[in-house]
């Protein structure tokens, strides 16, 4: 029988204001509901490490144990060694694969995690039955997941609900799920995961800098980034219509009242 393999398309890519995103995330911001579960030896794999600052944090955390990397875009992997090394870190190494087919025998790691990676791939139940394939018994799959239905922001600038509803549209002619927080518990269930503890975590944009880093950041990748190639070339939208969006971006960064939650789903399943 022959592997299932990837279908969805990575909505963003990694154009440089994608990248401005990933690299501020650290296991603090974006895996605390993980944290308290870790054991200085554990072996762990991270399920689309993208460029790497999770899993170096997670590697720091393991001191006697292992950090495997993975991401189905290779190019994305020299920036993730390259994060590794320049803090100094040993107990990491990085490869490509395919969540949906993972090239690991059964019950291999005491942790398997993917952070904002199953909103984004062809088969989500198919890619937690692997996560849990590959996690030892008593093990832990970890994933967490943006939910854009449920982003939520003020003062209501014109444009910006035409960013989410073109967002929602372009992520799901890729293949993708945009709204997945709300859904991770029942993939779960669907791949056959019993004990699943389900939780919710935010970030949030309020201060001048925040608001000036987080709109200028999707403003950027609005007109430059793989999203904007996809949305013009899949007839989604025009030119014109992302550089109105991208104007938007920056018209909220600049309201001194502005404020933006995002919204994620997790779960914390015990294998
Ligand atoms: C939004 S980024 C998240 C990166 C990192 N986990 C973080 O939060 O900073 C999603 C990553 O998942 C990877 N990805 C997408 N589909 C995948 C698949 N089927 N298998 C493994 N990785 C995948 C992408 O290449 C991308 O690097």
């Amino acid at each position: 029988m022959s592997k299932p393999q990837e279908t969805a398309v990575y909505t963003h890519g990694h154009h440089e204001s994608v990248l401005r995103s990933h690299t501020s995330r650290t296991a603090a911001n974006s895996a605390a509901y993980l944290l308290g579960s870790l054991k200085p030896h554990m072996r762990i794999l991270d399920i689309g490490c993208g460029p790497g600052t999770i899993t170096a944090d997670l590697a720091e955390l393991v001191p006697d144990g292992h950090v495997t990397g993975v991401d189905h875009a290779p190019a994305i992997l020299d920036q993730a060694r390259a994060t590794a090394a320049g803090r100094g870190l040993t107990n990491v190494d990085f490869a490509a694969a395919d969540v949906h087919a993972l090239d690991y025998p059964d019950d291999t790691f005491c942790v398997v995690h993917a952070h904002q990676v199953l909103q984004h791939v062809g088969d989500p139940v198919q890619a937690l039955r692997e996560m849990r394939r590959v996690t030892k018994p008593g093990g832990f799959i970890a994933v967490r997941d943006a939910d854009y239905a449920a982003m939520t922001w003020y003062p209501a600038v014109p444009g910006m609900d035409d960013w989410l509803e073109l967002y929602r549209r372009v992520a799901r002619a890729n293949g993708g799920e945009p709204d997945a927080g709300r859904r991770l518990r029942s993939w779960a269930l669907t791949a056959g995961l019993t004990d699943i503890t389900a939780t919710s975590g935010t970030w949030t944009y309020s201060t001048a800098e925040e608001r000036a880093w987080w709109g200028g950041l999707w403003a950027d990748r609005t007109v430059a980034s793989s999203y904007a190639e996809r949305a013009t070339e899949g007839g989604h939208a025009t030119t014109g219509q992302l550089a109105a969006i991208a104007a938007a971006w920056r018209e909220w960064a600049g309201q001194e009242d502005g404020w933006f939650a995002v919204l994620h789903g997790e779960i914390l399943c015990r294998k």
